[in-house]
């Protein structure tokens, strides 16, 4: 197994070029016997390897698996710390269990299918198998719950510049945190929280990412907002380089960002879909109208009300609903 991990690495690699069994034997330390044996075991669990002689052997596309050769491929460094699960019922209820069993600081949760998956305000996140980006992220950040007001916008600004990194688009973001691109929403985010015992310290956070990447149909009261990125940026999108693409601006986010919110307000103004723009905001049963104005740097939504007053709205508090379409 180990032989062939390496094999698959250093294929994968070469990005599609090819690499003679010599070659390989060399770089990795094995029989040129051993190289051949890996190269029969990739291919019965279904890799697309082309050998051909004189040239020597060839990756045929990393794919669209979510497993850890398939995010190492893409991973700039290696990552400790990635579950990847083949179904479950939430990755968020996952990475909160692990939370509790003492899971390290930055430990990521991914899976290909969620049975129970989980949204905003008590809705469920449709998670169809092998059609879209399950992740969740779990952090120990060591502050007061205050200062983590701007993390679910940040996490919003972090999957746009992953979608940007591998597709060069970005899609833009309906406040506080929808991913929308053409008025479809195809991604959200669930941020969940857990203080520490008789204290006002944050334990853990567990941030939920969902990216509807393939996913074609959508069912029920979502089906006519919702869409996924192949869809809408009409181009072929591998979910690993996807998910490895996130976990490296999550890891920056976490590492660089948090604690200095501001480093990522001008991204996120300029992605912000509902600024200049008529919203509605939903506080209970109640609705008012409102023109939303600008972002200020814990990321609330500065908005003017239809009587001239500016109101500062805070996630959590109040939904908004655009008029146009879904923003
Ligand atoms: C929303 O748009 O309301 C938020 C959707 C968040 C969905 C993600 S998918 C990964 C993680 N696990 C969950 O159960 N929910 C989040």
């Amino acid at each position: 197994m180990v032989s062939q991990d390496r094999v698959y690495q250093a294929l994968a690699s070469q990005r599609g070029a090819f690499l003679s069994g010599q070659q390989l034997s060399e770089q990795l330390g094995i029989t040129r016997a051993a190289v051949w044996k890996a190269v029969e075991g990739l291919r019965r669990q279904g890799y697309d390897i082309e050998a051909r002689s004189g040239r020597g052997y060839r990756l045929g596309g990393v794919g669209d698996g979510l497993g850890h050769r398939e995010l190492e491929a893409y991973l700039s460094a290696p990552r400790e710390n990635i579950h990847v699960l083949e179904s479950v019922d939430s990755t968020n209820t996952y990475a909160k269990r692990l939370a509790l069993e003492g899971a390290p600081d930055g430990t990521v949760v991914l899976a290909d299918c969620q049975t129970g998956g989980r949204g905003r305000l008590g809705r469920s996140f449709q998670s169809p198998e092998g059609t879209g980006l399950y992740l969740s992220a779990l952090w120990r950040p060591e502050c007061s719950p205050e200062a983590l007001f701007p993390l679910t916008a940040l996490a919003a600004v972090a999957v746009c510049r992953a979608v940007e990194r591998i597709t060069e688009m970005r899609p833009g973001i309906k406040w506080p945190n929808d991913l929308v691109i053409r008025r479809k929403k195809v991604g959200g985010i669930l941020t969940e929280m857990a203080m520490e015992h008789d204290s006002t310290q944050v334990d853990y956070v567990v941030l939920g990412i969902g990216i509807n990447v393939h996913t074609a149909a959508f069912e029920g009261e979502v089906a006519d907002m919702a869409s996924s990125l192949e869809e809408q940026l009409e181009t072929e999108i591998s979910r690993p380089q996807l998910a490895a693409a996130l976990v490296e601006e999550l890891d920056t986010l976490r590492h660089t960002v948090l604690f200095q919110p501001t480093l990522w307000l001008e991204e996120y103004r300029e992605a912000c879909l509902n600024l200049g723009r008529t919203v509605q905001l939903i506080q209970g049963e109640k609705r008012t109208m409102a023109v939303a104005m600008n972002v200020d740097e814990q990321y609330g939504l500065m908005v003017r009300m239809m009587d001239g007053s500016h109101v500062m709205v805070r996630s959590g508090e109040v939904s908004v609903r655009g008029l146009y379409g879904y923003v």
